[in-house]
């Protein structure tokens, strides 16, 4: 019967694996809300290696979360052309815009209050929690959806099977290095559990995973059908 997953063992495996990304702070180093905020809002729907120049583009543009604001909104949208989704930009400047009207500029540092804003949603407020205040919060994006229904062979389908999905990673989440563990969880599920040909063997938490076990980690998530 396989064991608990060790949050160590996969904080382990992240401090030797991490990627890379432009939005990340140095290893040690806690990562800037606004860089952590833009950087969500562009890889819901887009793909990580698409996201880099856009992010890079914005923060030369707009440096910190009051340029954005103060941008006029069209020129945002023109900066945004080619990510698609545009109303993903347009939540953006408003958010953007309410962060200096309700916190003077600075995003605060309360999940609540990050959901309370405009165009942040419950993964959103997650992240920023997690990632830039290392706040005990659970973002579960796909890749997450992905590695908790195999490590418990999660039966039910999704979307049905979300609630418990969140459950199980929200009881997965350490006391310490919260925004580390959250990237670990997307790293793993984008680099190691895939979709497709999972590559088991490398998996800092092979010994525990239900699926592994069982020999089917392909077959999770279980989908309803269309
Ligand atoms: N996908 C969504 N958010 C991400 C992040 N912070 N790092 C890597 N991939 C992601």
């Amino acid at each position: 019967k396989p064991g608990t997953p060790a949050p160590a063992a996969l904080l382990a495996w992240y401090d030797r694996h991490r990627r890379r990304l432009p939005w990340r702070a140095e290893p040690g180093r806690q990562a800037d809300p606004y860089h952590v905020f833009l950087s969500e809002i562009m890889l819901q729907q887009t793909t990580v290696k698409a996201v880099g120049p856009y992010f890079t583009g914005f923060l030369a543009r707009w440096p910190t979360v009051s340029h954005l604001a103060a941008a006029p909104l069209e020129e945002v949208l023109s900066a945004w052309a080619g990510l698609g989704y545009y109303a993903r930009a347009r939540n953006l400047h408003a958010c953007a815009q309410a962060v200096v009207a309700r916190h003077g500029g600075r995003f605060p540092d309360d999940e609540a209050a990050l959901l309370a804003l405009p165009g942040i949603g419950p993964y959103t407020a997650a992240a920023i929690a997690s990632i830039a205040f290392d706040l005990k919060a659970s973002p579960v994006d796909g890749n997450i959806e992905r590695v908790v229904s195999r490590l418990y062979r999660v039966a039910e389908p999704l979307p049905g099977a979300k609630p418990r999905i969140k459950a199980l990673a929200a009881a997965l989440t350490p006391a310490q290095r919260l925004g580390d563990f959250a990237q670990a969880m997307m790293d793993l599920g984008a680099t190691i559990c895939t979709p497709r040909s999972p590559a088991c063997s490398l998996c800092p938490w092979m010994e525990p995973c239900a699926a592994r076990a069982a020999g089917d980690a392909a077959l999770y998530p279980v989908k309803a059908p269309k």
